[in-house]
């Protein structure tokens, strides 16, 4: 790496939980700076005093721009990136319909490795710098993601989705080859730079209890891999998985009875919950991704974010792309906010910004890489406009306060609000 670059601009970082804080726990300087070096960010404090304190730093002025931590995307699915807006569907129709026959084509590793570099490179332009996302059945999907990954510098997780029911054949593959094929890309991948290999069950519905224990099996000689799949996304899904596993207490334990339940879990969606569930969840210390763009997008239901975050319930944010309809952590934070407020919670600024940072990070179980402006952590950056169209301009102007001027982002932005992106301590796009 270079030398030390300082980078200046306002700043906002946290110290605490804001939704246990409240915004207090949020670290805002007016004219701050970043110092990064060596691909980490070597401090951060007021501008004057860290420009006095390091004269040989090479200076980046970003003016009124915002600086914090790089967006994190707890859960979503990259070859869905050419399906994305697809209209008229709710969930299972719209994974036949559109999900599967596209997927199907990720066997072709040319066309899988154009899909994985565009689909990284919209994140960069949306300012995530890490995504937890699922490729497709095919190993050459992941291949490709942690190929582009690498090839970005980002901290990514990913893994081969398996399924071996309910899904075209073309698609499916059996208990043995999703735990052998998974372990040899963990092999592969896991640990490799900057990758984490997430074991990647679809769904229950896609999964016979003999391909999820060999998935339990190997997250058993692999702990430090996370887990990913999705929970009570939609209420038929739930009667589904009812019918398919006439054993299980509910569609958690499908997984829990699996060995797939544990701290490094992260279940998508989880909305329509039962009470055991919403403890054993909670006690097992997995995270919830909650995906709010999907969840209006296909119909799915008001997720509990108020109730479940008081109970102590670890939650990301995340797109869920393509189900999800936008690349953006912004319009997801905006979406966030709506659906709160349909149940009558009115997120804060810093408690949503909290939740697509910090909050993922911690769901991902990579809070001390990422996910903060901390001196320490790897320096995976953005920088934000905080007027970067006429309407959201006009509404900053009148802002008493670092929120009032970030919430009309929050709500109104998109990648024209990103004035700069820095991946392990490299700015993107950069001449
Ligand atoms: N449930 C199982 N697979 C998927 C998927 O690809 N997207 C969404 N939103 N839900 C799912
Ligand atoms: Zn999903």
């Amino acid at each position: 790496m270079g030398a030390a670059e300082l980078i200046l601009g306002q700043t906002l970082a946290f110290a605490g939980d804001p939704f246990t804080k409240g915004p207090a726990a949020a670290r805002y300087e007016r004219r701050g700076a970043v110092l990064v070096e060596g691909g980490r960010i070597a401090a951060t404090g007021p501008a004057d005093a860290l420009r006095a304190a390091h004269p040989a730093a090479r200076v980046t002025e970003m003016g009124e721009a915002l600086l914090t931590a790089g967006f994190i995307d707890a859960h979503a699915h990259y070859p869905q990136t050419g399906i994305i807006a697809s209209w008229g569907k709710r969930l299972i129709d719209w994974l036949n319909g559109y999900t599967f026959p596209e997927e199907a084509r990720f066997g072709d590793a040319a066309y899988a490795a154009g899909a994985a570099g565009r689909y990284l490179d919209l994140l960069i332009g949306h300012g995530t710098t890490t995504v937890a996302s699922f490729c497709t059945s095919h190993p050459e999907s992941v291949d490709a993601f942690f190929e582009a990954a690498v090839a970005r510098g980002m901290r990514v997780a990913g893994g081969k989705t398996c399924m071996d029911r309910n899904a075209p054949e073309a698609l499916c593959d059996t208990a043995q080859r999703a735990h052998d094929e998974s372990a040899a890309l963990i092999a592969r991948w896991h640990g490799r730079g900057r990758a984490v290999y997430a074991i990647s069950p679809r769904f229950a519905p896609t999964s016979t209890p003999e391909q999820l224990d060999a998935l339990g099996a190997l997250w058993a000689e692999h702990p430090t891999c996370l887990v990913q799949t999705h929970l009570s996304e939609q209420e038929d899904e739930v009667e589904w998985v009812h019918d398919l596993y006439p054993e299980a207490r509910d569609y958690l334990d499908t997984y829990e009875r699996a060995g797939l339940l544990g701290p490094g879990a992260v279940f998508g969606h989880a909305i329509h919950l039962a009470g055991r569930e919403r403890l054993r969840l909670k006690e097992s210390g997995a995270a919830i991704a909650h995906c709010p763009t999907s969840n209006s997008f296909i119909g799915s239901g008001l997720f509990d974010l108020e109730g479940l975050i008081a109970e102590g319930q670890r939650v990301g944010l995340a797109t869920d792309t393509g189900g999800g309809s936008s690349f953006s952590m912004l319009r997801t934070m905006a979406a966030a906010y709506e659906i709160a407020q349909l149940r009558g919670f009115a997120p804060h600024p810093a408690q949503l910004y909290w939740l697509a940072t910090v909050g993922a990070a911690r769901a991902l179980r990579m809070e001390r890489q990422i996910g903060n402006l901390a001196k320490g952590l790897e320096a995976d950056l953005i920088a934000l406009d905080l007027a970067s169209t006429p309407a959201i301009a006009q509404r900053a102007a009148r802002a008493g306060d670092i929120w009032e001027a970030l919430f009309p982002t929050i709500m109104m932005g998109d990648d024209r609000a990103i004035a700069g992106v820095w991946v392990n301590g490299v700015r993107q796009g950069a001449a």
